[in-house]
């Protein structure tokens, strides 16, 4: 059994102050300034998808952040030769293995583990082998866990899309129920899990209370959040219901 872990930890992505930089050309807001205004309010890691289109994270704000935060930096990559000679050339943290499509707008689902098993395992082994440490973005389905375990990553992160998009109410706790089982499967198996996308305030919870999960990554709503009340305090802000939320479970568990 993976041993739980009391501190969720919170992994803040920075993809979208890029965004909002690229959209003019600019070299303003800069997603360097992003990570380390998180690592003074709390976050514990930097999140950082380098797509293969540069839509938003460049290979220089890699080499950036590489040079100048001092919290760890999850770098998010697609299985391709190129991702993973970045990859191994600056040697972050963390990869964090995600599906890419050029046309899709983000990340739309998990990797499909099983289908692709055979492809994706040069990639979990040379990352490995380089001490950074792998974690494949998937459905919470255990079958894909299992897949995930199979293949030898320490590190599931579990795609929250689907119940952050659900309506509130039975159809959330449905996908709610799907997390809770797979982060229990992780567990059981001996998987880290993680958590992400598109968690905001009112969603966070829930996720949150899981003990099972040992850190959450989230970005979009966070950098949007910011343009009203700061970046400092969107992620303060969300810090506190995590924390919020673990307390109460732990207190509810004794
Ligand atoms: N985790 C992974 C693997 C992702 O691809 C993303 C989106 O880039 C996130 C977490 C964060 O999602 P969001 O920006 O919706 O909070």
């Amino acid at each position: 059994m993976a041993k739980i872990n009391n501190h969720l930890r919170l992994g803040v992505n920075i993809d979208h102050v890029a965004t909002i930089r690229n959209a003019r050309g600019s070299n303003y807001p800069d997603p360097v300034r992003a990570a380390k205004i998180a690592a003074d309010f709390g976050a514990d890691g930097i999140t950082a998808h380098l797509r293969e289109d540069r839509r938003h994270i460049t290979d220089t704000d890699i080499l950036r952040l590489c040079d100048e935060i001092n919290i760890p930096l999850n770098l998010e990559m697609a299985a391709t030769d190129e991702m993973l000679e970045i990859a191994l050339h600056h040697k972050p943290h963390a990869a964090c293995i995600v599906p890419e499509k050029r046309e899709e707008r983000t990340t739309e689902g998990g990797l499909d583990v099983i289908g692709q098993i055979k492809d994706l395992e040069p990639f979990v082994k040379s990352l490995s082998d380089a001490g950074i440490r792998v974690s494949l973005f998937i459905e919470p389905d255990p079958a894909a866990l299992d897949a995930a375990k199979s293949l030898g990553a320490p590190v599931v992160e579990l795609h929250t899309g689907a119940y952050c998009d659900a309506n509130a109410g039975h159809e959330r706790d449905v996908e709610l129920e799907r997390i809770v089982r797979a982060a229990m499967h992780a567990s059981d198996i001996g998987l880290e899990c993680h958590a992400g996308h598109g968690l905001t305030f009112d969603t966070v919870q829930p996720v949150a209370r899981i003990a099972n999960i040992a850190e959450l990554n989230i970005g979009h709503f966070l950098v949007g959040e910011a343009i009203f009340v700061g970046l400092g305090n969107s992620i303060s802000e969300m810090r506190r219901l995590m924390v919020e939320a673990r307390v109460v479970e732990a207190r509810a568990g004794k």
